[in-house]
This record gives C-alpha cells, structure tokens and sequence, in this order.
C-alpha cells in the first residue's frame, strides 16, 4: 500500500495541465468493443482504472498498446464474451462491458459489480432497461452472481429511467448502438461523460440525437467504423486543483480545463470567495484570505454540484470562516472522509438520515496520519493537507490513482512540498 506525505502551510502558485477524463475514458473503452476495428483514444488518462478496463479487453482478446497519452485499440478479435468475476469486484465500471459486448455479440456474462464505500451501487436500472430490449437475462453460479444476458435480436425499445443514473445511460446507449428499430431513454443522465460516449460512438457511425438533454434517441445502424477520437479534460480532476488553491491560498492557472463542464463547481467557489477568470484555454483561480461558509451546498445530477466534488468541498468548507451545510442527495455513505478529518481538527457533525454534515469552519487543521477511504476522499484529504499546519500522512493511497495520473507531481509543480512515501514512515 502506497502513502503520501504532504507538508502543509505553503501557498501554491503557477500552471496545470489537466489531464484527459477517467469518467469518460472508461465507457468509451468499453464501447471500442461495438466496432470490429481500430479505435485511437488520444489525450487518454494513464491511471489504474484505465489500466483495468484494458486488461478486461485483453481478457476478451483484443489488443491495446500505448503511445504517450494516446491508446490504441485493436477490437478486431473478441474471442470470449465472459467478463470474470475479479474484474467486475476489482473496478465496478467493468459493467459498461454488458451493453458493449451485447451490442456485438448478442451474449454476454458479467459478475455484478460489488458495492464500494460510498454505497451499495445496485444495478437494477441497466438490467431493467436492457430487459425491455428483447434481451433475456438468467442468474447462475452458487450465489447467482453471474449475470448471463442473451438474445437473438436486440430490438430498439422506450426506456424510462427511475433516475438519471450515469452508468445506467450509458450501458442502454451502448446496447442500442446496433441494435434494430430506435431506443428512447427517458429521464437519461446528462452528464458531460453520457455527451462524450454518445460523440464518440456519432463519430465511429451511430445514430444518437439528444445527447446532453435528458431525451436521448438511438436509432440502431449495421455497424460501426473506425475512429480516432480526443478525450475532454477531467472536469473532476480540474475541480480538485481549484479546491487545493481554495484551501491554501494562491495563484494558479489550469491548462485545457473543460470550462464548459464546471460551471456549478465555479459558482461554489466564487460564492465562497475565490477570485476566478476564465479564458478560452485556462482557468486562474485566486484566493488571498480565508474563505466565506457555504449555507447549503447539495450534490445533484448534472449540471448540478458533482458528487465528485463533496468530499474536496468539504475539505475547503472545514478551513472557512463559519458554518456550512453539505447535503450528500447521490450516494448514502458518501461522508467517509468526516472522521478523518476530525483527527485534523475538522469540526463537523454528520446526521446520516439526512445524509448531511454540518461544518464549523476552524482557523487552522493540524497535520495528522489519515486514511484514504475512497478516490475522491483520498484527494481531499491531500488538500486537507496543504491546507493544514505541519504534516499529514495519507495512507492506502492506491485509490488516489485509481483516476489521478500523478497528483504529487501535479501538486509539486505549483510549489507544494508533496511526495509518495512508504507505508510505515512517520
Ligand atoms: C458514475 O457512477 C461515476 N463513475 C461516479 O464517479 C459518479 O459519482 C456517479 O456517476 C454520479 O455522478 C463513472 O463514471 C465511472 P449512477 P455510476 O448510476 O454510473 C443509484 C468517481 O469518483 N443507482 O449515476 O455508478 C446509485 O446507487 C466515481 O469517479 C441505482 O440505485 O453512478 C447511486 O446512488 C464515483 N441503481 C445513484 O443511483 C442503478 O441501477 C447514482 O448512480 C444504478 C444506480
């Protein structure tokens, strides 16, 4: 298990890249499955989700190599249409491989994908919807663990979401692809990563309109083409950055950030009291004295506040001058981070019914050893410590690279004193 050291109190200052989205990376590896071909992913993120999506496309045999930040593809042979049990529990996007490997093969046997810390993350909604398409499904193994989906024609259908679940979209887009008749999904997420899926699979040949709204409409084509496609930025990852200024003070320009997609983390932040001015490549983020409370800050669907975003919030939200309120409406245990941050100093008081927390901004949090629970908790207690008095030690960081390339290098390059460490060092 790999920690970070992180030694508080100094102001960042400079210019980050922004590198290319986890979240939309991944279903889009999935879908290169739906063309018997060549696909080049460029600006693509090297990090270990990524890692796992490709060793899951050589487990069905394809071929994927890198080039840089470019990963090229080859989906021309697939010669399985198992995805195994430990790919699913090892990294639950795996599951946007059930529409893909549908789409294709018309068959496909897929583990359900395990519950993480941040919730039980159930996946009714994609079995319900992809039901509805002339698919039939059966549940086998000891502990009917293994979904076995299979059809002999996959037929376009109207799909009514219960919720705008992310994954549930997408793996409906992706089962509809190549399909026969039209697919309409009713209540579809919105979010930058379903508009990003949908460009792509528009770009390798499918018929997709509504993507970005909540209607989206897929009318099945014969097959897909090759394509060379570029990743956005990761508006998560350009969200966290701004939240490290937030928490330290200082001056920093983000590179390529997707300015289009960031507009709600935006308006938080310069509520709160950052100075921020976009251009049409860059972001500068400003703050030079401590930060104003947030009332009420609620996660939501896109284009509300991400998710994503609450636990680096939170962590911003615990160095401000007051009370503020975060109400957590996506995940039910998404405030894993609230008793690592008491051992900081953090004064915040959490009612899970609720699904909220309420924080009292304290002047300074002291360095401590913390543990990262999940990907995002894990960034924002590497906040929490740059914004922190002494040095903090975050362990089992192995999550944090689940969606970052490299955040110590990131961080040290706008004068952070920030490094990987072994486990036991204090
Ligand atoms: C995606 O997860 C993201 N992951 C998550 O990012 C993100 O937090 C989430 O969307 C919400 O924006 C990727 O894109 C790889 P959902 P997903 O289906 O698709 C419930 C990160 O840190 N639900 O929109 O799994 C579910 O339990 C990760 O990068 C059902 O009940 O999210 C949750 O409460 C964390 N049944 C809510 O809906 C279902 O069948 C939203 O889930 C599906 C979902």
């Amino acid at each position: 298990m790999s920690s970070i050291k992180v030694i508080g109190g100094g102001e960042l200052k400079g210019e980050i890249k922004i590198q290319g989205s986890k979240n939309a990376a991944l279903p889009i590896i999935a879908a290169t499955v739906l063309n018997q071909g060549v696909t080049i992913l460029k600006n693509c993120p090297r990090i270990l989700d990524v890692f796992h999506m490709i060793s899951v496309l050589e487990e069905l045999g394809s071929v994927a190599k890198w080039e840089g930040n470019t990963l090229i593809i080859d989906t021309t042979e697939i010669s399985s249409t198992k995805v195994s049990e430990g790919s699913v529990q090892k990294m639950r996007s795996s599951i946007l491989f059930l529409g893909a490997l549908l789409g294709r093969n018309h068959e496909v046997s897929i583990a359900y994908p395990g519950g993480c810390s941040i919730g039980k993350r159930p996946i009714d909604y994609h079995l319900d919807s992809i039901k509805r398409m002339n698919v039939n499904q059966e549940f086998l193994g000891e502990d009917k663990e293994i979904i076995h989906c299979y059809t002999d024609k996959i037929i376009g259908s109207d799909i009514f979401l219960k919720f705008p679940s992310v994954g549930a979209t997408q793996n409906v887009i992706l089962t509809a692809v190549l399909a026969e008749g039209i697919t309409r999904i009713y209540n579809a997420a919105r979010e930058p990563e379903v508009v990003e899926l949908c460009n792509f699979l528009v770009e390798a040949g499918a018929r997709i309109c509504g993507r970005g709204t909540a209607f989206i409409e897929i009318e099945g084509v014969k097959k897909l083409n090759d394509v060379e496609y570029s990743l956005s930025s990761d508006r998560i990852v350009a969200g966290t950055y701004m939240a490290a200024v937030a928490s330290t003070k200082g001056d920093v320009v983000l590179k390529d950030p997707p300015l289009h997609q960031i507009d709600s983390i935006i308006r938080v932040l310069d509520k709160i009291g950052c100075k921020i001015k976009t251009g049409n490549d860059y972001l500068r983020i400003r703050c030079d004295k401590r930060l104003l409370p947030y009332k009420n800050l609620k996660t939501q669907p896109y284009p509300g506040f991400p998710t994503d975003m609450q636990s680096q919030l939170m962590t911003v939200l615990s160095l401000s001058d007051g009370k503020s309120i975060i109400v957590e409406e996506i995940f039910e245990s998404r405030f894993q981070n609230v008793k690592e941050l008491r051992k900081m100093g953090a004064k915040i008081t959490v009612d899970e019914s609720e699904r909220k927390a309420v924080i009292l901004g304290v002047k300074n949090l002291e360095g401590a050893v913390v543990k990262a629970h999940d990907l995002r908790a894990g960034a924002a207690l590497v906040i929490a410590g740059l914004g922190a008095l002494g040095t903090t030690i975050i362990k089992d960081t192995t999550s944090i690279e689940r969606g970052y390339e490299d955040i110590c290098r990131d961080l040290s390059n706008i004068g952070a004193n920030i490094r990987y460490c072994s486990e036991n060092i204090l």
